[in-house]
Formats: C-alpha cells, sequence, structure tokens
C-alpha cells in the first residue's frame, strides 16, 4: 500500500486590489454579471466572467426557476454560452463572484460538483488549464490554476 497525496495549492489574496489589473477587470465583469442573476427562491447571486484566450469576456449568472433542478448556475450559464459563441477557442480563466439578499458573503464561493464536472470537460478538450479566480461580496479572493485540481480523481472521457 502506498499514500498518495492528491490535494493542491490555493493561492489567497487579502483583496481584489492584490491581484493582477487584468484579473480585476475579469473579477468585475463577474461581479457586474451577478446584478444579472435570477435568484428569487435562494437569493443567492452568483456571477461569472469567462475569459477567452482571445481576450474576450463572456459572462453569465445563475437562472432559478420554480422547478429547482431546472434553474442552472453561473459558472455553466457562462462557460456553456463560450463554447456556444466560441467553439474551438480555449478558454484561459474564470472568475466567480457571490452575494446574498440575506447576509453579507465574506468569503469565496467555490463552483459546485456540477460545475467543477462540466468546467473539467472544457479542460479536457482544450487540453489546457482552466485558472479560477473566487471571491464572494468582499475579503478574500482565491486562485486555483486548474479546475481538474477542485475535482480530483474525477470522471473523464479517457474511461469512455
Ligand atoms: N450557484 C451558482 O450559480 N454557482 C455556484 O457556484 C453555487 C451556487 C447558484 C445556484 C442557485 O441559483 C443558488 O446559487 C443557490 O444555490
Amino acid at each position: 500500500m502506498q499514500k498518495r497525496n492528491v490535494g493542491f495549492e490555493l493561492s489567497v489574496y487579502d483583496s481584489l486590489d492584490e491581484l493582477s489589473e487584468e484579473d480585476q477587470l475579469l473579477m468585475n465583469a463577474a461581479v457586474e454579471a451577478r446584478k444579472n442573476a435570477y435568484a428569487p427562491y435562494s437569493n443567492f447571486k452568483v456571477g461569472a466572467a469567462v475569459l477567452m484566450s482571445t481576450g474576450e469576456i463572456v459572462i453569465g449568472s445563475n437562472q432559478e426557476n420554480a422547478s429547482y433542478p431546472s434553474g442552472l448556475c453561473a459558472e455553466r450559464v457562462a462557460v456553456f454560452q463560450a463554447g456556444a459563441l466560441y467553439p474551438g477557442i480555449p478558454i484561459t480563466a474564470i472568475a466567480i463572484s457571490a452575494s446574498s439578499q440575506n447576509y453579507k458573503v465574506n468569503r469565496p464561493a467555490a463552483p459546485c460538483g456540477n460545475c467543477r464536472q462540466s468546467i473539467a470537460e472544457y479542460e479536457q478538450k482544450q487540453e489546457g488549464t482552466i485558472r479560477l479566480l473566487m471571491m464572494g461580496e468582499i475579503g478574500q479572493v482565491y486562485n486555483c490554476n486548474a479546475i481538474a485540481e477542485l475535482l480530483p480523481l474525477g470522471f473523464d472521457n479517457s474511461y469512455l
């Protein structure tokens, strides 16, 4: 028997100001996108901004539904839109920003399991990593260098 470490290194920034200008711009696009969230059931609004290798930014926000599972997270709205608009163009990074009407979200929100799986598919398709920036409404920002790191031992098409 051997033990294998499948953990990863997270970069933690104390505030948005510590990020590069390009990353601040991407996170600000996610904050803007958040305003178009349709979240009457959870009151939890999420914005996502996808940076393409060409420099284009594609945004998304969570869109809820009275039939709860029919809604979709911000990350998947944005990533699917990026795939639909720019097929074949690699995704460089995704910024995520979360807020709530019930309290001040003061820590980063990481993508849910379904979103990790969906983004991982794009990472594999483009054969290149997708960097993730995560933030609440205020406070620290997390940087993760690849979505696969957030989904250790993930299932992918190499099994099919
Ligand atoms: N949500 C996202 O959009 N992204 C996440 O990473 C976590 C959760 C949405 C789904 C739902 O509309 C609301 O937040 C509460 O779960």
